[in-house]
C-alpha cells in the first residue's frame, strides 16, 4: 500500500472542498482543511481524525498560504497534494455596473488564489520532486451563460493557468490538473452559508432539472471522486488535463429538448 498522502484543501469547510477532505480521509490520507469559516473547518477536521487539522486560510492572503505550507512541513514533513478549491460566485450584474473594487475582490478569491496556492505548494514539493495539484475551475470556464462575467473569466483563466504551470512543474515531478464541475448542490448557489441554504436549494434544483442533459445536479462527492483520482498515483500519466464532470452538460442540448425530426427514427434514404 502506498504511503498516506498529506493533502491541503482550500475551502475545505463546505461543499466540494469538504467532500474532497472526507474522500481523502476515507482512503487514509492526512487532510489540512483550510478555510475562512473557522468553526466549520474545525468541525470537519475533528470529524476526519486526530491527524487532520483545520487552519484559518484566506486564499487572498499570501501569508496564509506560506503559513499553511510551513505547518504542513513542520507537522507532517511534506505536502503531497494541494486542492485549490475555495471560490465565490463573485460580483454579479451588467458589465457597466460592476465596481472595480468588487471585480478585484472577486478575482483575488477566484483566480489569484490559485496562483498563490501553486506558488507555495511548488516551493514545498519541488525539493521532493513529487506532488499533485488539483485546481477547481468550472464548466463555466468553458462556456458562458452559467455564471457572472467575473466567474466565467476567472474560471477560464484557472484552466489555462493550470495547463501553463503543468508544463513547468511536471519537470519537477509535480502533476497539475484541473476539474471543471457542472452544477453541484452546495451553498455557493444560494448566497448563504448557514443552514438556510438547503431550503433555498430546492428552487435551484428544480430549475436545473429542466435544462441539464442528466436531469439533476451533482452531489459534491461525485466531484470529489474525480479530484481524488487526479491527486492519486492512479492518474500518474495525467498532467495538464481539464477533467469535465458535468453529467454531459457541455456535450450539448439534452436529447429530450431536441426537435422531433432528430429524435424520431426514419429509414436512411439511399
Ligand atoms: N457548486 C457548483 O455548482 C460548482 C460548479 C462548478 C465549480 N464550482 C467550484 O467548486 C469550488 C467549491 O465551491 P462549492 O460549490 O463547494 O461552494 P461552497 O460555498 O460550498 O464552498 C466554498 C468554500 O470556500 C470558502 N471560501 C470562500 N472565500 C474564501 C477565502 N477568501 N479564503 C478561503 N476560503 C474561502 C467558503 O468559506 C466555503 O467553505 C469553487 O471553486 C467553485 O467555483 C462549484
Amino acid at each position: 500500500m502506498s504511503e498516506r498522502k498529506v493533502c491541503l484543501v482550500t475551502g475545505g469547510a463546505s461543499g466540494i472542498g469538504e467532500a474532497c477532505a472526507r474522500a481523502f480521509a476515507a482512503r487514509g490520507d492526512i487532510v489540512i482543511v483550510g478555510d475562512i469559516q473557522d468553526a466549520k473547518a474545525v468541525a470537519v477536521a475533528n470529524d476526519l481524525g486526530a491527524q487532520c487539522l483545520a487552519l484559518h486560510l484566506d486564499v487572498r492572503e499570501e501569508r496564509d498560504f506560506e503559513d499553511a505550507c510551513r505547518i504542513a512541513q513542520e507537522r507532517y514533513g511534506r505536502l503531497d497534494v494541494l486542492v485549490n478549491n475555495a471560490a465565490i460566485v463573485g460580483t454579479l450584474g451588467p458589465i457597466a455596473s460592476i465596481p472595480v473594487e468588487d471585480w478585484d475582490y472577486s478575482q483575488n478569491v477566484i483566480l489569484r488564489s490559485v496562483f498563490l496556492g501553486m506558488k507555495h505548494a511548488a516551493r514545498l514539493m519541488t525539493p521532493r520532486q513529487s506532488g499533485a495539484i488539483v485546481n477547481i475551475a468550472s464548466a463555466a470556464g468553458m462556456i458562458s451563460g452559467y455564471g457572472p462575467h467575473i466567474y466565467n473569466a476567472c474560471k477560464a483563466a484557472v484552466i489555462q493557468l493550470t495547463k501553463s504551470v503543468s508544463l513547468e512543474l511536471v519537470e519537477q515531478g509535480i502533476r497539475v490538473n484541473v476539474v471543471c464541475p457542472g452544477n453541484v448542490e452546495t451553498p455557493i448557489h444560494t448566497g448563504v452559508t448557514d443552514d438556510r441554504w438547503k431550503a433555498r436549494m430546492e428552487k435551484i434544483r428544480a430549475e436545473h432539472h429542466e435544462d441539464q442533459a442528466m436531469p439533476r445536479m451533482a452531489q459534491p462527492a461525485e466531484i470529489a471522486s474525480a479530484v481524488c483520482w487526479l491527486a492519486s498515483d492512479e492518474s500518474s500519466y495525467v498532467n495538464g488535463h481539464a477533467l469535465v464532470v458535468d453529467g454531459g452538460m457541455l456535450a450539448g442540448r439534452p436529447w429530450r429538448q431536441q426537435p422531433p425530426f432528430l429524435r424520431e427514427f426514419h429509414p436512411t434514404r439511399r
